[in-house]
């Protein structure tokens, strides 16, 4: 969507993947769908070294609203959980440096219940956009799939004469997809800064892989439809959750830097084990996520359960790029498995060479490769070893590669 927002992913956290439609707060007040939960993300965003990072939007998902209407036919936030409002909320967000995101359906009703958007769209477009909001992600529940390439973009209307800039994530595709139809991303392209292709992510390694799975079989099609401004959605990095192991939330977390997806943490900042805060603010893998070219990756080599992944990045030298370059091992047995390749082998063709940097050990220096030297790293189960190759001249070291697994 050519509104000037989400030049790359845009990055933050949601709330959905771990605390769900949680509207107990009697009980549960800590991790109810609650004011006082956005405010304890936002402080986490900004006091931990995440805003500086580029984490910045604070998004709200389901089960914030009242469930009704008021009597002009506004949304109200649900008076009990959030007794000041939004538009406090937004003020508090943005008091930290943040953004604050929120959630609808284009249906006449949201997923778990509350009111939809249907008929709605201008009053809610221009309710956001005056309780200073900076992103709304609009759902697909109640709403008829063959219907969407008509309803997302009346959101897309409304939003752009709101007189806010509020960044639009859609789940059209999705909803489309799950229908049998094929989503057209031209349009989709037009209308939204990002959108969701497949099913809602879980707290498991296996439902990771299936999204992993899905943009494989579909790279072509995911690959043409994004750029600066419209970004394919895997869902909800679950990075510090209780599904995945250290070694798969790193897999996550490389992967999604190869889709060029948004950086939506959905987990408890408040609770997170130092292991995960190191994946999730590795620089240098943010720093490929974010890469301003926005060319979204490619799986290269697929073979007995030992998969190969290439992102173009920057800096590029005449027509060629540097890569980021993801070696995934999806074996569940055994130790390290030790690939290896000549550069020119996964597509590396520069005939100055590349230095190649591995960006979970990055305090290691830079080794140079030329097209046909070998490249050969150390794979764990259930991991990935992921390097930067940058085009350059200067030869840094000419040893032999080897990195071994952590
Ligand atoms: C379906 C979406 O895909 C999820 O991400 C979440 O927003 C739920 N609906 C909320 O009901």
């Amino acid at each position: 969507l050519n509104n000037g927002l989400a030049g790359t992913p845009p990055m933050g956290w949601l709330s959905w993947e771990r605390f769900l439609c949680n509207v107990d707060c009697d009980h549960d007040p800590q991790n109810c769908i609650s004011e006082r939960l956005y405010k304890d993300m936002a402080d986490r965003l900004a006091h931990d070294g995440f805003k500086e990072l580029g984490y910045e939007y604070v998004n709200i998902d389901d089960c914030w609203s009242d469930k009704s209407r008021d009597p002009n036919g506004q949304l109200v936030a649900d008076p009990k959980r959030f007794p000041s409002g939004i538009k406090a909320l937004a003020d508090y967000v943005h008091s930290k440096g943040l953004k604050l995101g929120i959630y609808q359906d284009c249906g006449s009703k949201t997923c778990a219940g509350y009111p939809g958007s249907a008929d709605h769209f201008e009053i809610d477009a221009q309710t956001f956009a005056d309780w200073n909001v900076d992103m709304l992600k609009l759902d697909g529940c109640y709403a008829d799939p063959k219907d969407m390439d008509n309803i997302y973009p009346q959101m897309t209307k409304a939003l752009n004469s709101s007189g806010r800039s509020i960044v639009f994530s859609c789940s059209w595709p999705d909803y489309q997809r799950a229908e049998g139809m094929k989503p057209n991303y031209k349009l989709i392209g037009e209308n939204c800064n990002l959108w969701r292709n497949f099913d809602d992510i879980a707290d498991s390694w296996k439902s990771v892989l299936s999204i992993i799975d899905y943009y494989a079989a579909n790279q072509d099609d995911l690959i043409a439809a994004a750029g600066p401004g419209k970004w394919n959605d895997p869902d909800m990095l679950i990075i510090g959750n209780f599904g995945l192991s250290f070694h798969q939330a790193k897999a996550q977390m490389a992967l999604w830097a190869i889709f060029a997806a948004p950086l939506l943490m959905s987990n408890d900042l408040r609770a997170l084990e130092p292991k995960f805060k190191i994946i999730l603010t590795n620089k240098h893998i943010i720093g490929v996520n974010q890469d301003p070219l926005g060319l979204m990756g490619r799986r290269i080599y697929n073979q007995q359960n030992i998969e190969i992944w290439t992102r173009p990045v920057t800096p590029t030298k005449d027509s060629y790029y540097s890569y980021a370059v993801v070696f995934f091992n999806r074996r569940d047995m055994g130790s390290a498995v030790e690939v290896n390749t000549t550069m020119s082998g996964i597509g590396l063709n520069y005939s100055e060479g590349y230095d190649v940097q591995d960006l979970f050990r990055w305090w290691r220096s830079p080794v140079h490769l030329n097209p046909e030297d070998t490249l050969s790293v150390k794979v764990n189960p259930s991991s990935v070893v992921m390097v930067k190759a940058k085009i350059s001249k200067k030869k840094t070291r000419n040893i032999p590669y080897t990195r071994t697994a952590i």
